[in-house]
């Protein structure tokens, strides 16, 4: 259970608490031993700011009592509860364990307020403001790192509110994203491409699929090449998205606009990961996150009247 290569340091803080403790028993049991002879009028014999005495009156014996409670509860703490090292403790209490009941508790609690999604389609969940309001929040704790807390992504992490999608944006694609995960693939294609120069002019062609281009003459030569490219980006780059091919005849960039970065992209690839919420969310706040992304780029169905 512990994060070290060896055992050293869960031995070395187990002993250093076994230690510390009996060091306490120690300390109690040689300063109750030892006897100060009083004076006649009961003081230790150690006078301050001319007057102040300190008298010889032994600890109450409530207060050694506790003394001692804290050692014995100290030896029993570490016997039901892990602080031994590497020992799990006899009442084989975690943190990770009370979060994943916690959470657990609170999936229960939160059952009822998600079913009524459940049956739901997205397109109306998108139309029901308390829907939005919840699956907001649900996209700010887990999705906000890395999407951004407005949706609008950053440099390789896709933004969310336009209609652009590399992978759909169905209700059922985006639920399926959100599910499993996605993985976007673009090998590096130096090699099949040819020369520098030559992936440069092809940069430039990529360019010219946007209207983007500022080397026509350079676009014209690289517009052979592309064919490589097609397999995946489509004719004419119009993109995949059973691949997760974006659209390169666009001006939406996930990773940079212009020649040096198209010219990155041919050169090193890319593997641009989106990790599965299956098992960290339920399938109800799935649907809700799913829903609420959904509302954000597309107009949501007019709510039944009620
Ligand atoms: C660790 C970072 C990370 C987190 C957390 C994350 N995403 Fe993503 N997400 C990505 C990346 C990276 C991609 C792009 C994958 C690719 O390039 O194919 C992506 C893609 C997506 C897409 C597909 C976009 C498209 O154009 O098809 C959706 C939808 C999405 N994320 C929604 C979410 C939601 C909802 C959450 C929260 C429940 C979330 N993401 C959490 C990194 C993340
Ligand atoms: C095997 C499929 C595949 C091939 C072949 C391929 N790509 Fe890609 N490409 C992808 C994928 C998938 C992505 C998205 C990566 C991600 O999800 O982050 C991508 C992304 C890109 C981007 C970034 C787009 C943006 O919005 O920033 C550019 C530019 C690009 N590819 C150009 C090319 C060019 C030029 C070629 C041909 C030399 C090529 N690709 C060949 C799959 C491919």
């Amino acid at each position: 259970m512990n994060d070290f290569i060896n055992d050293f340091w869960a031995n070395y803080v187990a002993a250093a608490s076994v230690v510390s403790i009996l060091a306490c028993a120690l300390l109690l049991w040689l300063t109750a031993r030892k006897r100060v002879v009083p004076s006649d009028d009961n003081t230790t014999g150690h006078v301050w700011d001319e007057d102040l005495r300190e008298a010889n009156n032994p600890l109450p014996l409530w207060w050694m009592g506790l003394f001692v409670i804290t050692i014995l509860f100290g030896f029993a703490y570490l016997a039901f509860f892990p602080g031994l090292g590497s020992f799990d403790g006899k009442l084989g209490w975690s943190a990770t364990g009370q979060y994943q009941a916690e959470v657990a508790q609170a999936d229960k609690e939160l059952a009822p307020i998600y079913a009524a999604y459940t049956s739901m389609p997205v397109e109306a969940i998108a139309g029901d403001p308390k829907g939005m309001a919840i699956g907001e929040r649900i996209f700010m704790n887990n999705c906000a790192q890395c999407h951004g807390s407005d949706a609008r992504g950053s440099k390789g992490f896709p933004n969310l509110t336009d209609t652009d999608w590399l992978h759909g944006g169905a209700p059922d694609k985006i639920v399926e994203t959100i599910t499993k995960g996605r993985t976007g693939e673009m090998p590096p294609m130096a090699a099949v491409v040819g020369t520098p120069d030559e992936v440069r002019n092809l940069a430039q062609y990529v360019l010219s699929l946007s209207g983007n281009s500022t080397d026509s003459v350079r676009a014209g030569l690289g517009k052979s090449k592309f064919t490589a490219c097609a397999a995946c980006h489509g004719i004419g780059g119009v993109g995949n998205q059973a691949l997760g091919a974006p659209a390169l005849n666009d001006n939406v960039w996930l990773h940079g606009f212009g020649q040096d970065a198209i010219v990155a992209m041919i050169n090193g690839g890319k593997h641009n990961v989106m990790p599965a919420q299956e098992g960290r969310l339920t399938e109800a706040q799935i649907k809700v996150v799913a829903s609420y992304v959904w509302g954000l780029s597309n107009k949501p169905q007019a709510k039944p009247a009620p």
